[in-house]
């Protein structure tokens, strides 16, 4: 029988390639989306099939905010698996929007369990929430794995934690099958541009080009451990896939400096980066969280999960897209001028 999904945060980087995965494996996929003033599915796009075939992909409006509207929608759908990828995810913006992170990041999430657990009452269902190793903030461990106590530093991992705990307590509460994945940084192509690996491709790319001359950052110095979003969504399937619902770190177990990602980007292209990064404070957090390394082990002996793509491949894979955007973007321009 065929398998049905319902994503929240499915126009996101990670809900697009959980949908890809999913649609590949036969699901069909349910997304959430945010009513917005103009169209926000440019990830997801391509995965529209020809409407006189059956569908695998169903958009509905809703917000992780309005608990009714989500419960009605899982009631309706009755899903077999609940992927909440949903939330405010920009840690730096969490500052500025303390209130409204938690709301999308902490209540979100519970709104989610709580249509859940109702649907679980007469169907079961199984819960995927995405934490992060944000959570761990002014890490108490290294590297960290499931049992290293969190030491949040920003609203955004606060709402994080909240998020954790509750899902551990539906689990245990409710006999939910609600199950963490601790997913370390993961980046690609489809990557917010305003995450510092995807800013770095994009301004390396433009500069190349000859279309931007000064890239402005913060803080060179934080380590991440630094993953590829595609080989991560295959944890979050598997995840849920286990014969029980459990908290899992999924990273690659290497961490590297902004600096070294800054190196890797700008030596693929023939460029030395100190030629044209600028140091600007506006992109310095409250509080930062200096090294970040997780211990992938439960993962790899659990459920069969290793990052399969190292972060100089990563780096690759988002410069070769981000060129030719700029390439693109620098053949236009020309075009418009050209025509006076
Ligand atoms: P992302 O690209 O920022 O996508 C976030 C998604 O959430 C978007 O689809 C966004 O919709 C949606 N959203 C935001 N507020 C919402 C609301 N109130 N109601 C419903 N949907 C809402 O994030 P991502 O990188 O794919 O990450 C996916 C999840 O994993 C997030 O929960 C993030 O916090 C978590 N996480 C990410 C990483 C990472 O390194 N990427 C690591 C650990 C955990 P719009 O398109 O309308 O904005
Ligand atoms: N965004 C950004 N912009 N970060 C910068 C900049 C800049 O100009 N300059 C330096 N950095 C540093 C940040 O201070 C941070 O230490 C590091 O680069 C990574 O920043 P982000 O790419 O914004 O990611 P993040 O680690 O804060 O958060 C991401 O990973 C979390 C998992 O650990 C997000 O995807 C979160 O949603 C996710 O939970």
């Amino acid at each position: 029988m065929t398998k049905s999904a319902l994503i929240t945060g499915i126009t996101g980087q990670d809900g697009s390639y959980l949908a890809e995965l999913l649609i590949a494996k036969g699901y069909l996929v349910h997304g959430l989306v945010r009513r917005s003033s103009s169209f926000s599915t440019g990830r997801i796009d391509h995965l529209y099939q020809d409407p006189h075939r059956k569908p695998s992909l169903l958009l509905h409006y809703g917000d992780l905010t309005d608990g009714q509207a989500l419960t009605n929608l899982v009631l309706e759908l009755q899903p077999d698996e609940i992927y909440n990828l949903g939330a405010q995810s920009h840690v730096r913006v969490s500052y500025d929007q303390p209130v409204y992170t938690l709301q999308t990041v902490g209540v979100g999430a519970l709104n989610v369990l709580e249509a859940a657990r109702l649907l679980n009452k007469t169907k079961p269902v199984r819960v995927y929430q995405a934490s992060s190793s944000e959570m761990y903030g002014d890490v108490l461990e290294t590297p960290q794995r499931e049992q290293t106590p969190f030491n949040p530093q920003s609203p955004y991992a606060c709402a994080k934690v909240y998020a954790f705990h509750q899902t551990v307590n539906y689990r245990r509460g409710y006999d939910l099958f609600a199950s963490n994945g601790i997913l370390f940084n993961h980046e690609s192509e489809r990557r917010g541009e305003t995450f510092v690996t995807r800013k770095i491709t994009r301004a390396a790319g433009r500069i190349k080009m000859g279309l931007q001359k000064k890239l402005y950052l913060g803080n060179l110095d934080a380590k991440r451990d630094w993953g590829y979003a595609k080989d991560y969504v295959d944890a979050m399937w598997r995840i849920l896939q286990h014969d029980e619902p459990d908290d899992f770190v999924i990273a690659t177990g290497q961490t590297q400096s902004v600096r070294d990602f800054l190196a890797l980007v700008f030596n693929h292209l023939d460029l030395n980066w100190e030629d044209y990064v600028e140091i600007d404070q506006r992109y310095f957090r409250p509080a930062e969280v200096d090294l970040l390394l997780g211990d992938p082990s439960k993962a790899r002996e659990k459920l069969g999960w290793t990052a399969a793509t190292d972060l100089k491949r990563l780096a690759q894979i988002m410069i070769e897209h981000d060129l030719e955007l700029a390439q693109r973007e620098a053949h236009l321009q020309s075009f418009v001028k050209s025509q006076g």
